[in-house]
């Protein structure tokens, strides 16, 4: 069922707040009392805002908590984020995946330090690298107190619940209903305080699975909840493609104990952190593919080769990898064209992907 959002809201004309719907109102409540202290909501600055969003763009809260706190030590302003390396930054942001986040943060720092400033207006937000209309939104209104609503998939999935709304939220239709609902909803007298009990409301109360609602303070007016449709929303429809990738690693181990590495190219993920030789098949490869491949001809002469990694699952948001992995032995030092020669003992200075990391302890464990 699809509704208009703005025909359904009337405001009660005996609202002690007339410019507060009750929804809003009730969600703040609720937020009074179990809303989370996080580092992020202590600050008005625009930078450590920022930081703390692209962060939880695609990370949880408890997992992004300490790379906050380290990121913005490591960075505490944007002229230092700006002076820095790429490779520094993809240092500190390693282990949080989705690499694209670091280096458009990279980018956006570099353009607001040649400005002088952060910028102060939706626009001028929205206009970075990597800040989309969610994130514009939260920094503005958290930072700024500007009046824009906060729309994610929390907020799509308490919305659709709450004002029983079956239109699917990745179609172009539910976009502009949810939207408009949204700034109809929109506490403008305390945006940011409206949109981080939103936040928070979606994520501890109105979960996507098992959702609390026994004890929900907006149970009684939850249309979802009156016709049992809960579970069933919000509504999507398409699901996303998931592509399977079958990645084999060659850890090239030379007999002065040095590794070979090399950096990712654009295009594709990962760009720019680094990596053991990849050999990529489109099937799971058996020994033989992979023994056969044409990579070993450049290697020259190999003294060992053993198996420590097999058919390692890595779920991308797009993407299933599956990773087998080899400790190779060179017989000789001699260099691979494209390849950094690793000092034992260094390679924590080379900002790599989870799943390399996983493959290094594997050889670890091996050695
Ligand atoms: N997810 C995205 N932004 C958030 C915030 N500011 N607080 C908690 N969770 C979030």
């Amino acid at each position: 069922m699809t509704r208009n959002p703005t025909s359904t809201l009337p405001l009660p004309p005996d609202a002690p707040d007339a410019s507060r719907h009750p929804f809003a109102e009730a969600v703040e409540a609720w937020y009074g009392r179990h809303g989370r202290r996080l580092p992020w909501r202590d600050t008005a600055d625009p930078y450590r805002i920022w930081i703390s969003e692209i962060i939880l763009q695609q990370t949880r809260v408890a997992q992004g908590y300490d790379y906050y706190v380290r990121f913005v030590r490591r960075f505490p302003d944007v002229f230092s984020l700006a002076a820095a390396s790429e490779d520094e930054v993809l240092a500190a942001w390693q282990g949080l995946g989705y690499y694209s986040r670091a280096r458009n943060l990279h980018a956006a720092a570099r353009s607001i330090a040649a400005a002088g400033a952060f910028p102060t207006t939706y626009e001028g937000v929205r206009a970075l690298r990597g800040v989309g209309p969610y994130t514009a939104a939260a920094i503005c209104s958290f930072a700024y107190g500007l009046p824009h609503a906060v729309v994610d998939g929390n907020v799509y999935r308490v919305l659709a619940r709450h004002f029983g709304l079956s239109t699917p939220i990745d179609s172009t239709a539910g976009r502009h209903e949810f939207a408009a609902l949204a700034e109809a909803l929109l506490d403008r007298k305390a945006p940011a305080l409206y949109n981080q009990a939103l936040m928070d409301f979606g994520a501890l109360q109105c979960t996507p699975q098992n959702p609390n609602c026994t004890a929900c303070p907006l149970n009684g007016s939850c249309v979802a909840r009156q016709r049992g449709s809960v579970e069933a929303l919000p509504v999507r429809e398409k699901r996303t493609a998931v592509r399977d990738r079958y990645f084999v690693y060659l850890y090239l181990l030379r007999p002065d104990g040095s590794l070979l590495l090399r950096r990712r190219p654009a295009g594709d993920i990962w760009q720019g952190l680094y990596e053991p030789l990849l050999l990529e098949f489109s099937s799971a490869p058996s020994e033989t593919d992979v023994m056969g491949h044409a990579a070993w001809a450049t290697l020259g002469p190999v003294s060992s080769v053993a198996q420590v990694v097999r058919g390692r699952l890595h779920v991308l948001t797009h993407q299933r990898l599956h990773m087998d992995g080899y400790l190779v032995r060179l017989a000789s030092d001699a260099a691979l064209p494209g390849f950094v020669r690793v000092e034992a003992g260094a390679r924590d200075a080379y900002a790599v992907p989870r799943l390399v990391e996983l493959l290094f302890e594997a050889v670890d464990a091996y050695i």
